[in-house]
């Protein structure tokens, strides 16, 4: 068997009164989508803030490419090659396509003046690697469409070459065409051997792009499948019941 890119184990987190995280276990493959799944305040964006470094576990252990690691900041996590595209993704509307990509790192000429041709290049091939469409890199992000939008936040984190990118929801509040633009860019991230982790409330789209699928339900972890041993049906009833049978919606929180 080979090393998984990701294991995190046992990781606990606490908010105050609100125990957000208890136990959890999760593994990355190398070169697999990882769809995350979960009613609202599951865990699941914890739980991937704690391995891109944006929180710090109560407790727990997380092991990239099998050796321990800690995360002081998302900046430590980058230097490892795990990057993530939050929920309310970060970018400058009113800066253009190729200055988004690159925001923060504009290449430069002499005398400190941007190199804007350069920019666009690299802009423009990594659009290009990723088979994501938009008519040109000089247009401002604030002029496109949410799918385009996602896919230049996804080309951002990209360009810092990860070995894991994190999606936290990336096709919410997109259109139905938008959302197939997001996902088969997601989907062919598999042939540059990044491992994927998805976070999405829609199993449709999990089962249609992910390898494999874990549930989390109230900060723990309920279970992992492969996708295609899975019925969405099955996926669902997990979420809904956290795998305790006779559990259904209306039923009381665990105790504890
Ligand atoms: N910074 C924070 N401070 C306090 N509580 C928090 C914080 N972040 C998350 N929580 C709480 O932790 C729990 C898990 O939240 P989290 O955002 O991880 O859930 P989620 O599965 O991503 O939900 P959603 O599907 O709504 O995005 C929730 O009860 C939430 O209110
Ligand atoms: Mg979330």
């Amino acid at each position: 068997m080979t090393t998984p890119l990701v294991e995190m184990r046992q990781i606990d987190k606490r908010f105050g009164a609100v125990q957000a995280l208890r136990g959890v276990d999760l593994t990355l493959q190398p070169g697999e989508v990882l769809g995350l799944v979960g009613d609202n305040a599951a865990g699941k964006s914890t739980l991937m803030k704690i391995l891109s470094g944006a929180l710090q576990p109560d407790g727990g252990q997380i092991l990239f490419r099998g050796e321990p690691v800690r995360f002081a900041s998302p900046a430590e996590a980058r230097r490892r090659g795990i990057e993530m595209v939050y929920q309310d993704f970060a970018l400058c509307d009113n800066l253009d396509v190729a200055r988004n990509v690159f925001l923060g790192r504009w290449p430069l000429r002499a005398w400190g003046i941007v190199d804007r041709a350069a920019m666009q290049r690299a802009a423009e091939a990594m659009l290009r690697r990723l088979r994501i469409d938009i008519p040109a890199v000089t247009l401002r992000v604030r002029a496109l469409s949410g799918g385009r939008r996602q896919s230049v936040a996804i080309a951002r984190a990209l360009s810092f070459d990860p070995a894991v990118l994190i999606l936290d929801e990336p096709t919410a509040n997109l259109s139905p065409g938008a959302t197939q633009e997001v996902l088969r860019v997601v989907a062919g991230l598999r042939a540059h051997g990044v491992g994927v982790i998805f976070i999405s409330h829609r199993l449709q789209e999990v089962f249609e792009i992910g390898d494999r699928v874990t549930v989390l339900k109230q900060g723990r972890h309920v279970a992992t499948c492969r996708v295609r041993d899975a019925t969405e049906e099955e996926v669902l009833e997990l979420i809904v019941t956290g795998g305790r049978p006779g559990a259904g919606a209306g039923a009381p929180p665990p105790a504890g």
